[in-house]
């Protein structure tokens, strides 16, 4: 059939919105009641005492990701973003040390490099698992480089054997974001304790959440303890600590609630099950699409595990001869108005390459001396990294329709989608792409419900 394409004025393939996420069940519901009828919805006192560590709600979310996860320590905090904040500042580093990161994840991660006085240096990723490529971390190091952030993304486990041993012969600490990867596993094990710390991000969108929220895990006693300190003033206990914390005594408020450790906890033990109906779900559009010309999906090993925060797909342009955005609009115009994010058929192109934002291209910092950029005569211009820059203006396009919530009758109607488009390619092939890339929120202008 030809020229039937809903963006030509032909018939959708559905109308019928797909299902949103809705986590807060009544184990949540009993949790948050608890706390409230306690009333005690902080556990903390920043003082030498049994509460310097917080509540019974705090306590037990550490125990369970410990239990469930085999890391030694777990330290919560408000959010990953102060996560990582807490983990730079455990590191105790000099200004102008370098931290090299992937541009291609939300923007907390160099922003905490950079808040601590450090350089974010940006390195390359793997066009395949969309996390730091080992070369190009080889590439970038420096007498000044202290440590490598690597970000899971999408819940792809990044190359950690490798990244671990470029790190051990330059003796720099491996941090992982697994912000978006609860459930990764690299090669039997699982992301968040393979470098020496890392973390994950309980906020709205994440696999697990409780508004915001944050939590470090690590094996390293030293390290969690130097992140209790900085998570809940720790200046405060600096009469009474041991010489070699005292680095790490100043500290900052940092502590998630009660509340929302209590929200949290029971989400915690169904992790393995979202995994593995997202990995399903996956799977599904991934048989129906396969072979299908210019479509192409991530594949890893098979011990190790992806957690599909969201779905990549890398759309190759060379071969269906229309722009990504043509093909996007294409597919979405065949599909339900999204109500939530989660229901957001398709986007593209992710965020764009952090060092490609004016505050990086014109090395705006702090003070009248752009501290720390004033520390460094690194350039972040156009071209640094061309995987990324490739991935965000023409490869990737993403969808969050692999959720658990999404019912099989949603997963064909995107599979039954892509495969009307690519079968009428020709006919989108005079279309010109929209200005610019079109907006992965855009639904919420498109959608006026949503405020
Ligand atoms: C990869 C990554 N790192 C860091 C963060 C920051 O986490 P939070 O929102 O919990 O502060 C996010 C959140 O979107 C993320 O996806």
């Amino acid at each position: 059939m030809k020229n039937n394409l809903a963006i030509l004025g032909g018939d959708p393939i559905s109308t019928t919105s797909f299902e949103e996420r809705k986590l807060i069940g009544k184990e949540e519901r009993d949790g948050a009641l608890r706390v409230l009828e306690s009333q005690i919805l902080s556990g903390f006192i920043a003082g030498p005492t049994k509460f310097f560590n917080g509540g019974p709600e705090v306590k037990n979310l550490e125990q369970t990701w410990n239990e469930e996860f085999g890391s030694a320590f777990s330290i919560s905090t408000n959010s990953w973003t102060t996560g990582i904040q807490t983990i730079l500042q455990s590191l105790d580093l000099d200004p102008g040390d370098e931290i090299i990161v992937p541009p291609y994840t939300m923007s907390a991660c160099p922003s905490a490099i950079i808040l601590n006085g450090c350089i974010p240096v940006f390195a390359d990723i793997d066009p395949i698992r969309l996390s730091l490529d080992p070369s190009s971390i080889r590439a970038n190091i420096t007498d000044r480089t202290k440590a490598i952030m690597v970000v899971h993304l999408f819940g792809c486990p990044a190359e950690m054997d490798e990244i671990c041993k470029i790190a051990r012969e330059h003796n720099l600490f491996v941090i992982e974001d697994a912000a978006q990867s609860p459930g990764a596993v690299f090669q039997g094990k699982n992301v968040g304790i393979i470098g020496d710390i890392g973390g994950f991000s309980f906020n709205f969108h994440k696999h697990l959440h409780c508004g915001e929220g944050g939590l470090i895990t690590t094996n390293n006693s030293k390290l969690a303890k130097k992140c209790q300190l900085i998570r809940n003033h720790g200046e405060n206990l600096a009469d009474d600590l041991e010489e070699e914390l005292l680095n790490s005594a100043f500290g900052s408020n940092y502590r998630l609630s009660e509340l929302q450790a209590a929200i949290a906890s029971p989400q915690i033990k169904n992790i393995e099950n979202i995994v593995s109906v997202r990995n399903s779900n996956a799977d599904f559009i991934k048989k129906r699409l396969v072979g299908m010309p210019g479509i192409e999906f991530q594949s890893i090993e098979n011990d190790s595990v992806h957690s599909y925060y969201m779905m990549p797909i890398f759309f190759k342009e060379a071969v269906l001869e229309v722009p990504r955005n043509v093909f996007l609009r294409a597919v979405n115009a065949e599909l339900p108005l999204p109500t939530t994010w989660d229901t957001n058929p398709l986007a593209e192109g992710y965020c764009k390459p952090l060092y490609m934002n004016k505050l990086y291209q014109r090395k705006i910092g702090r003070g009248s001396d752009n501290f720390p950029f004033n520390l460094t005569k690194r350039e972040y211009g156009e071209g640094l990294c061309p995987v990324t820059e490739n991935l965000y203006q023409r490869e990737l396009l993403l969808t969050p329709i692999i959720h658990e919530f999404t019912s099989i009758t949603s997963l064909t109607a995107v599979a039954d989608a892509f495969e009307k488009v690519i079968e009428n390619i020709d006919s989108l092939k005079s279309l010109k792409s929209d200005d610019g890339l079109s907006d992965p929120l855009a639904f919420i202008n498109r959608n006026k419900s949503i405020q």
